[in-house]
């Protein structure tokens, strides 16, 4: 393929707020609150025409390519800091990124693919494409990973415990899935592969296609052309037993600070026994009653919620930018150009707290409260909300700037607009 005479498709940015009562191409015509209801957690969704310029281009005798190129990916999966695996089914291998091109096979090659994960911290196409799936909640978000593929190429039938949707965005694949119980798995192998798939539904997507699946359909994805891209946007949680611990560990944290727990366990009124060996009920009964004092508030678990959810993944790292601004540029140039997250920055908040990758950053007792919850509901902030943020950023440690020389928030480029 020229290079020169490769078209890419340009993902549009969603409009603000996302139109969630009306019908999307995306969906198969139907809105997200509708699918939402009748498919997320439930049922798998097949959408032809998913992103309708694939199908319009093709009807006017052109071809669109994915907005990722091959370069684009072998680059990334070069990176330390991006996970990437190469899997070839001819037999079942497996090995992790970073990868050297030469590592790469060539696109014509068959029985090869290769995962890069996270993708929308690293390109801008990606990040746009992640954010029409703004409509459920980005606790619940894991990732847009890319898989790149030779003929034939897939990592086999497997189930995923996680809903994902699969956007076809280069060449064909041919999908099979299953509803099936029995997932136990071929032993033995470097990849989860199911012992005994039983497919009953076969589809094969085209670009602009989409597939919706919920946690626990078998599926097998295999590429027909060379070059074939799928791009998967995935929700995946912790488990609840993840969950508790982290509240459980930090309540533990926190027991140092409590005197009556740190105080020590007496038994004035122990009689003398015969049964030395017998654990004596007064000091079950007086241990029982300090853990049912402990108490969580709903706060408590949003807050932890949301420090553990929006910590960045363990390969995240942050740059801060090239030409660090001290504190008064920054102000002048944030009025000037807007503030936007960083796209490997993840934030949460509920109504009395704010958190960006892990840490706390304002609460609703705080001026500038509002201007976080925006950023972290449209992911950026205009120059004329800077302007008004600019008067709290007075000093050194304060959070906006702190977040900006970390890298966890950028100024905006000039050249970019929204629509
Ligand atoms: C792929 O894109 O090849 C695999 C994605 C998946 O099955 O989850
Ligand atoms: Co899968």
């Amino acid at each position: 393929m020229k290079q020169a005479f490769r078209t890419p498709y340009n993902p549009p940015k969603p409009p603000q707020p996302l139109p969630i009562k009306e019908s999307w191409a995306l969906l198969g015509g139907i809105s997200p609150e509708r699918f939402m209801k009748e498919y997320w957690q439930k049922k798998p969704l097949l959408v032809r025409g998913a992103i309708p310029a694939f199908q319009l281009a093709k009807q006017a005798g052109q071809t669109l390519h994915s907005p990722i190129s091959m370069a684009e990916l072998t680059q990334l999966a070069g990176q330390k800091n991006v996970e990437s695996r190469l899997v070839s089914s001819k037999p079942w291998s497996l090995t992790h990124g970073p990868f050297k091109s030469k590592d790469i096979p060539e696109l014509s090659e068959p029985d090869w693919t290769m995962l890069v994960q996270g993708v929308n911290g690293h390109h801008p196409m990606a990040q746009t494409v992640m954010s029409w799936f703004r409509f459920i909640p980005e606790a619940r978000l894991d990732d847009l990973m890319i898989s790149i593929a030779g003929p034939q190429g897939g990592v086999g039938p497997h189930m995923d415990s996680y809903d994902v949707f699969l956007l076809q965005m280069e060449g064909r694949r041919h999908w099979k899935i299953s509803a099936q119980d029995d997932l136990r798995l071929k032993e033995n192998l470097p990849v989860k592969i199911l012992k005994n798939f039983k497919p009953t539904e076969d589809w094969v997507l085209e670009p602009g296609d989409m597939m919706y699946l919920p946690p626990n359909i078998a599926h097998d994805g295999i590429a027909l052309d060379a070059g074939c891209q799928t791009w998967s946007i995935g929700f995946r949680v912790p488990n609840y037993k993840e969950l508790v611990n982290e509240i459980l560990w930090r309540t533990t944290e926190a027991l140092e600070n409590e005197a009556d727990m740190c105080a020590l366990y007496s038994d004035p009124q122990q009689p003398a026994t015969l049964d030395p060996a017998l654990i004596p009920a007064q000091l079950v009964e007086a241990v029982q009653k300090k853990l049912n004092s402990l108490q969580w508030s709903k706060s408590d678990v949003s807050c932890t919620l949301a420090s553990l959810l929006s910590e960045p993944k363990p390969q995240t790292v942050f740059t801060p930018p090239k030409q660090l601004l001290d504190l008064s540029s920054f102000k002048k140039a944030m009025v000037k150009m807007g503030l936007e997250l960083s796209p490997l920055s993840k934030s949460l908040y509920d109504k009395d707290f704010f958190y960006l990758n892990g840490e706390s950053m304002s609460d609703s007792e705080a001026e500038d409260w509002h201007f976080w919850c925006q950023l972290g509901r449209e992911l950026r902030l205009s120059a004329q909300n800077c302007s008004e943020i600019q008067a709290f950023i007075d000093q050194a440690d304060n959070p906006w700037f702190e977040a900006y020389q970390a890298g966890w928030i950028v100024l905006s480029k000039p050249t970019r607009t929204l629509g």
